[in-house]
C-alpha cells in the first residue's frame, strides 16, 4: 500500500515523511530499497540504516507511521473498498445470462487447454461451436468431451493446421460453402518452444502458427462475419507481449531471426494485438468488434516443446497457476460479455480489465506495415478500404 501511494503520490509523501522524521529518513524513506551515498554520511540515522536489521524496522515504522495520520488512513481505506468492490464484480462466465442459440462460433486450437474451455462455454451457452483443430483423434475426444458435458449436439471438429496457408484455405473454403453465418471467431491457437523453422509455404513456422494463419483465417471469414454481424473476433494474446521492444516483419518470412523460440513467441504475441488493432480500425462501422487480450498464466500443455528443465519448473509451479477454466474466462467475456457490445480494437488483461497495451501496438503506421507484410506473407488481398476480397488461392513467390 505504501509502495502504491509512493508512486501515485510521491511528492506528497515525502513532505510528509519530511516533516515528521526530518530530511535524511525521508529521503532514505522515500528510496528505501536504494542505500543513499548522503545517508551513509549524515550521523547516528546511517549507522542504524547500516545495521542488517534497521531497513525492516524502517520499514515498519514508515507503515505505521503512514498509517497514523488520517488522510493516510482514509486513503487506504478507500483504496481497499474499491478493490473489494471491483473483486466483487469480477465478471464470471457461469453468471453470465446471454444464450447463444442460433450463433455459431469457430475456435482454433480447441483440443486441449484454454481453447477447450472456451468451445466447452460457448456450447454450454448453446452456440453452433466448431473445433478448428489440427489432430483428428484429440479434437474428436474434445468434441466429444464438450457433448458430453454440455448436453449441446451442435459441437463439431473440422480439421484445420493453422500454421499451413493452404489449410486455413481449405478450412475458410469448407465452412464458407456450408453457407452458415459465423458471429463469434475465436483466434486461440498458439505454440511456443518449436525451433526456427520455414514451413514449405516460405513462412517462420512459430509466426506462420500465432500470426500469418490467423491473419489469413480472419480475413477469409470477414465477409461472413460482415453479413451475420453483429459479430466478434477474440484474438488470444500475452502479457509477454509487454517484454518487446521492436518489430521487424522479416521474422514472418525467417529472412531475420530471433535470438531464441521465447523471444520470437513474444514477438507473435505483440503482433496478435497490432493485427487486432488495426483490424479493429479496418472494420469500424461493419459491426464486427475485434479485441484481443492476455489469458494470465495458465496451467495447460503450452510448454510442450520445451525442454524438461523448463518443463519440470512449470509443473512445479503449476499449482500456483490458473486452471484453463479460468484462463478462459478474458476470452469469453471478449466473446460474449452483453457490456462488450460495440467495444473494439482493445486489450484486455486475464482480470477482464481494459489496459493500454505495450506501447508499440499503438504506433503511428506499424498496424498498416504489419498488414501489407501479411498480406504478402500469405498471399491475401484487401483492397484497400474496408471491404476485403478473396486473394489468390497460392502464394506467389
Ligand atoms: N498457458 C498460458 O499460460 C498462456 C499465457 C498467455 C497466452 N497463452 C495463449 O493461449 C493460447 C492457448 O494456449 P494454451 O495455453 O491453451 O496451450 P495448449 O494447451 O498448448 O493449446 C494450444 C492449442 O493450439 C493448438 N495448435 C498448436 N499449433 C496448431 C496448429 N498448427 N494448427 C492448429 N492448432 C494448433 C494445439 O493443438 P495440438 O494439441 O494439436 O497441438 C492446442 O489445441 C495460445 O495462443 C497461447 O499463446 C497461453
Amino acid at each position: 500500500m505504501c509502495a502504491l501511494f509512493s508512486i501515485l503520490i510521491p511528492g506528497v509523501k515525502s513532505t510528509y515523511l519530511r516533516k515528521r522524521f526530518g530530511s535524511a529518513r525521508a529521503a532514505h524513506v522515500t528510496c528505501a530499497h536504494r542505500p543513499s551515498p548522503h545517508a551513509q554520511k549524515s550521523g547516528p540515522l546511517s549507522r542504524q540504516s547500516s545495521s542488517r536489521a534497521a531497513p525492516e524496522r524502517l520499514l515498519v515504522m514508515e507503515g505505521t507511521a503512514l498509517f497514523s495520520h488520517p488522510l493516510w488512513f482514509i486513503c487506504s481505506l478507500t483504496l481497499l473498498a474499491l478493490l473489494w468492490v471491483r473483486r466483487r464484480k469480477s465478471w464470471r462466465p457461469e453468471a453470465c445470462p446471454v444464450d447463444l442459440s442460433g450463433k455459431t462460433a469457430i475456435v482454433t486450437g480447441a483440443s486441449s487447454g484454454i481453447g477447450k474451455a472456451i468451445a466447452l462455454d460457448l456450447a454450454r451457452k448453446n452456440a453452433h461451436t466448431i473445433l478448428a483443430c489440427r489432430c483428428r483423434e484429440k479434437g474428436q475426444a474434445a468434441v466429444e468431451e464438450i457433448r458430453r458435458a454440455t448436453g449441446n449436439p451442435q459441437v463439431q471438429l473440422r480439421l484445420l493446421d493453422i500454421s499451413s496457408m493452404a489449410s486455413v484455405r481449405d478450412f475458410a473454403r469448407r465452412f464458407l460453402e456450408e453457407g452458415s453465418q459465423l458471429h463469434i471467431l475465436v483466434n486461440n491457437a498458439g505454440v511456443t518452444g518449436l525451433p526456427f523453422a520455414i514451413t514449405t509455404e516460405g513462412l517462420e513456422l512459430t509466426f506462420a502458427t500465432n500470426v500469418s494463419g490467423a491473419f489469413l483465417l480472419t480475413n477469409l471469414l470477414l465477409g461472413t462475419m460482415m453479413a451475420s454481424a453483429p459479430a466478434r473476433i477474440v484474438n488470444v494474446s500475452s502479457f509477454r507481449h509487454f517484454y518487446v521492444r521492436k518489430v521487424n516483419l522479416k521474422w514472418l518470412t525467417g529472412e531475420e531471426r530471433l535470438k531464441n523460440a521465447s523471444q520470437a513467441y513474444d514477438c507473435t504475441k505483440l503482433m496478435n494485438v497490432i493485427f487486432t488493432m488495426e483490424l479493429a480500425r479496418r472494420l469500424q462501422g461493419t459491426g464486427v468488434s475485434a479485441n484481443v487480450l492476455s489469458p494470465g498464466i495458465v496451467r495447460t500443455e503450452i510448454l510442450r516443446h520445451y525442454g524438461r528443465v523448463s518443463r519440470l519448473l512449470y509443473w512445479l509451479c503449476s499449482p500456483f497457476m490458473r486452471s484453463p477454466q479460468k484462463g478462459a474466462i478474458s476470452t469469453l467475456y471478449c466473446a460474449v460479455a452483453p457490456e462488450m457490445e460495440g467495444i473494439s480494437g482493445k486489450y484486455f488483461d486475464s482480470n477482464c480489465t481494459l489496459v493500454p497495451p505495450q506501447a508499440l501496438a499503438q504506433e503511428p503506421g506499424l498496424g498498416q506495415r504489419l498488414w501489407d507484410a501479411l498480406e504478402k506473407a500469405t498471399g491475401f488481398k484487401t483492397d484497400g478500404s474496408q471491404q476485403v476480397v478473396s486473394g489468390p488461392l497460392q502464394r506467389e513467390r
